[in-house]
């Protein structure tokens, strides 16, 4: 167990916009657990109003909502270790998020990618988009969190965090916590199977739930050039062997290493390798994750749970909130 004093908060996220792959895995929920494993406060939840953006089917919303979270305990997020809870049950993010807007410069969100993306490609983007990065500030703040761990991607919209930290404690005094990014380095972006960023809306996932069948048929649809099997080839290149290597060992890593530059290695070979190696780390999870779907009441009792939680330190950041700004709270 971590020594008390230096017990962190942790909080992230994710979407129930798709499902779950391996760049969410690495890039996210590993982070996940190594925190829990640590013994520090570990919040983790469920983006329903994020996804809202993208997702307008309500079976469907529903449907991903419950997946996911059955996913992240088939995972190994521990509930009795961590909250584990759906957004949306802490409505009181809302009003904080309306509290930050108001000290939100336009600037600092018109450069916010997802927003300028959609722009740049010339579709119109709806509020909600525009708006989403205080909605994420809200969530971080909303339970003090020192820490997020978070992809690459995800960078920018905690650096709006904390610059909407800086803007409101300049104006009402040091009322909410700065938060931080984590980011290991190794796993920052997890490629997709055509070597692009891996997300669900690029169509290039190597899913963690999808049934054996599919999940052989997406590893073999990784892009590779047209090396016979006795040429030698690079793994420094190869997008094969970055999403290998996720699997691997340090010795692991050395040995296809070498058996890519070699020759000799088929990559069809290589391809069944990463299979076997994927079924050594996530076997167990998706049994799991099986045996999850007998059980909605559990499911529905840890997100209730976790909610409970949330909310016992969410309620008074709030009320501390409205009171700096002048908003009564009766
Ligand atoms: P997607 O891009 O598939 O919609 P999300 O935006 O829901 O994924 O991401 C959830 C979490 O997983 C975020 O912390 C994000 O940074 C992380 N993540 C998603 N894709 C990757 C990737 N390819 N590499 C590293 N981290 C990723
Ligand atoms: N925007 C994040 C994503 O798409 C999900 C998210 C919402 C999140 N609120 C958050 C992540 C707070 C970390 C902290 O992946």
């Amino acid at each position: 167990m971590t020594d008390p004093a230096k017990r962190l908060t942790i909080l992230s996220g994710i979407q129930p916009s798709g499902n779950l792959h391996l760049g969410n895995y690495f890039g996210a929920v590993q982070q996940f657990i190594q925190f829990i494993g640590e013994g520090h406060e570990c919040y983790y939840f469920l983006a329903n109003y994020h996804a809202l953006t993208t997702v307008r089917d309500k079976g469907r919303l529903i449907e991903l909502t419950r997946g996911t979270a059955a996913d992240y305990i088939a995972l190994g997020l521990d509930p009795a270790r961590a909250a584990i809870y759906v957004q949306s049950d802490i409505p009181e993010v809302c009003e904080l998020q309306w509290l930050l807007t108001t000290v939100t410069p336009m600037g600092l969100l018109e450069r916010c990618h997802a927003y300028k993306d959609k722009l740049q490609k010339g579709i119109p983007a709806d509020h909600g988009l525009f708006a989403y990065p205080v909605l994420m500030a809200a969530d971080i703040l909303i339970v003090r969190a020192d820490r997020v761990p978070v992809g690459q991607d995800q960078k920018q919209h905690v650096e709006v965090a904390r610059d909407i930290v800086g803007y409101f404690n300049g104006a009402y005094g040091d009322v909410l916590t700065m938060p931080e990014p984590y980011i290991p380095e190794n796993v920052a972006v997890v490629p997709g199977r055509d070597g692009q960023k891996m997300s669900k809306s690029y169509n290039n996932t190597i899913e963690l739930f999808a049934p054996d069948k599919v999940v052989k048929k997406q590893i073999s649809s990784i892009v590779t050039d047209l090396a016979k099997v006795e040429d030698p080839k690079d793994p420094d290149t190869s997008t094969l062997y970055a999403i290998m290597k996720l699997f691997c060992t340090e010795e692991e890593k050395l040995y296809w290493a070498d058996r890519f530059r070699a020759g000799g290695l088929g990559y069809g070979d290589a391809k069944a390798a990463v299979y076997d190696l994927y079924m050594r780390k996530f076997a167990d999870m998706r049994a799991r994750r099986r045996e999850l779907d007998e059980q909605p009441e559990y499911v529905d009792e840890v997100l209730r749970q976790g909610a409970e939680k949330a909310r016992k330190v969410a309620l008074p950041l709030v009320r501390d909130v409205r009171a700096a700004m002048g908003i009564p709270n009766r």
